[in-house]
């Protein structure tokens, strides 16, 4: 009761809740937990519809080409896995996607319409979160904190209504604590909702990091090498938690270096190499494609990605 949480976790008494819990009672926690994290989600959507289309993306640092003519589309309801060996383009084209980088010709289209000259939290308003190859938490802030911050974006409300205190903004609040809190729950790690990120294992601030990118209710999640540094234990436990979040209706693009994993995982595979796309399929299709063969070859394992 007078943890040293509380002023964070209101909702923190869930963590000791869901220790008292007989298996059974969790299952059903759980399936709760999946409709608050999400209310507002369309699911009537067709699955396999396009949602994401990159068209001709070229994208030049100087005299780099990173991305070379770059085509590819993403459906609804899939896991599309983007690989290539290092320095192939795969960031900058999560880069191009998300407005970091607005691409020197080509255009990228979500359900249609160009992101044309957006900012980046315009984009993730219109649907698109990422996490990031270099973890990036807002340190000093509790796990709680870090994904109330990504419901954040969803919010009508916000400075001027902290400052004044409306009561929209606390009702909000409490929602988006409830939200944040259901969140962590469904990665795994509400044990430590009241902690520092800077404090957390390595493996729970990759976790926190999806959290943080679900909390914006993405129609399109973009992972980017969240398995990095992870041993293969800890990345089959990751690759489970991204089925589930591809299984409750989300559409994910992930880059992951670990071909095992990749092979596992997704549903479809892009390919690049020196910024050209160079594969695209099933992956038992990219498996045996003597082009992708070719690029990996020499290529040791990436076990030192970060
Ligand atoms: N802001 C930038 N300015 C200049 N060059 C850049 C910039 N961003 C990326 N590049 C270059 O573009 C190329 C593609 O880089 P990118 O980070 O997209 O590769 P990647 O496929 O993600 O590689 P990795 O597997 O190592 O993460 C590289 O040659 C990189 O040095
Ligand atoms: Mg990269």
């Amino acid at each position: 009761m007078s943890t040293p949480q509380e002023p964070h976790a209101p909702e923190g008494s869930i963590v000791a809740e869901l220790e008292a819990m007989t298996p059974e009672q969790r299952a059903e926690r759980e399936a709760e937990v999946a409709e608050v994290v999400a209310p507002d989600r369309e699911i009537a959507v067709e699955v396999g519809d396009t949602l994401l289309q990159m068209e001709n993306v070229t994208m030049r640092f100087g005299g780099l080409v990173a991305l070379d003519d770059v085509s590819f589309d993403i459906r609804r309801g899939e896991i599309l896995g983007l690989i290539g060996p290092n320095g192939a383009g795969k960031t900058t084209c999560f880069n191009a996607l998300t407005g970091v980088y607005r691409p020197t010709s080509g255009r990228v289209l979500l359900e249609g319409a160009p992101l044309g000259r957006r900012q980046r939290f315009q984009i993730t308003q219109l649907g698109i979160a990422r996490t990031f190859q270099n973890i990036r938490l807002f340190s000093e802030m509790t796990a709680l904190e870090n994904v109330v911050v990504g419901t954040d974006a969803r919010h009508k409300t916000s400075v001027m209504g902290a400052l004044f205190r409306v009561p929209r903004h606390t009702r909000e609040e409490k929602q988006a604590i409830e939200r944040a809190m259901a969140l962590l729950e469904f990665v795994g790690i509400a044990d430590r909702a009241a902690d520092k990120a800077r404090n957390l294992p390595y493996g729970y601030q990759r976790r926190l990091e999806i959290a943080r990118a679900l909390a914006t209710e993405p129609k399109l999640l973009c992972l980017d090498e969240p398995a990095a540094g992870f041993n293969p234990a800890e990345k089959d436990n990751l690759m489970g938690l991204i089925r589930k979040i591809r299984d409750d209706g989300y559409t994910v693009l992930l880059i992951e270096h670990d071909m095992r994993l990749v092979m596992g995982v997704t549903d479809r595979i892009v390919v690049l190499e020196f910024g050209k796309k160079i594969a695209e399929g099933l992956p038992a299709e990219i498996r045996d494609n003597p082009a992708v063969v070719a690029a990996y070859l020499g290529v040791p394992d990436d076990d030192d990605a970060s």
